[in-house]
């Protein structure tokens, strides 16, 4: 059983959603405000303070007590990312702070940025899915990811644990709607 990165496995498809309605998004002339606002806090709370806390703060730390660095490596790799995306979604609200204020020209800087972050976040769940959990699977035990996954639901669970996650996957579902995706 691989409990804990199917758990991680299952928040990469709310996250990807998230980059389709973000990819939506720059393709439009104007932007609404509240979705803006709305995806930068979806991805601060959700998949950067829930997702990646899972990540960084129990399964990587579980890996590295198996054997695996922190200096170097595919755990370096990912934690690089993980620091790439938290610069692009401060560029993105920055930018989008400049919008609302009344200025037209911060938008493609928004669009820029968050074009960057999409194509980051897809080429590292990528790397995740293909690469990294299947490292983990193959040094950690049942018992292991079991006890994982009931440390997960204390940062703010998954959608099948029903607590914190399921919320913000409500409200992916309802942005992706509004932008037509799937
Ligand atoms: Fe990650
Ligand atoms: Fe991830």
């Amino acid at each position: 059983m691989n409990l804990a990165t199917a758990n991680l496995e299952e928040d990469h498809v709310h996250i990807v959603l998230l980059t389709d309605v973000m990819e939506k998004m720059t393709t439009l002339p104007t932007a609404n405000s509240f979705h803006l606002d709305e995806v930068v806090t979806i991805i601060k709370q959700f998949a950067d303070g829930i997702h990646h806390a899972k990540e960084e703060d129990l399964l990587f730390p579980k890996m590295v007590e198996k054997g695996f660095s922190f200096q170097q490596g595919p755990i370096t790799v990912m934690m690089n990312d993980h620091e790439q995306g938290r610069t692009f979604v401060r560029n993105m609200t920055e930018h989008i702070l400049k919008y609302k204020a009344g200025n037209p020209e911060a938008l493609p800087e928004v669009y820029k940025n968050m074009l960057n972050y999409t194509e980051l976040l897809r080429a590292h769940i990528g790397k995740e899915n293909n690469i990294l959990f299947r490292m983990a699977d193959n040094v950690l035990t049942p018992e292991e990811q079991q006890l994982l996954f009931d440390e997960f639901k204390q940062i703010g669970g998954s959608s099948s644990a029903g607590i914190g996650a399921s919320d913000f996957i409500h409200r992916i579902l309802i942005l992706a709607k509004a932008y037509n995706i799937r």
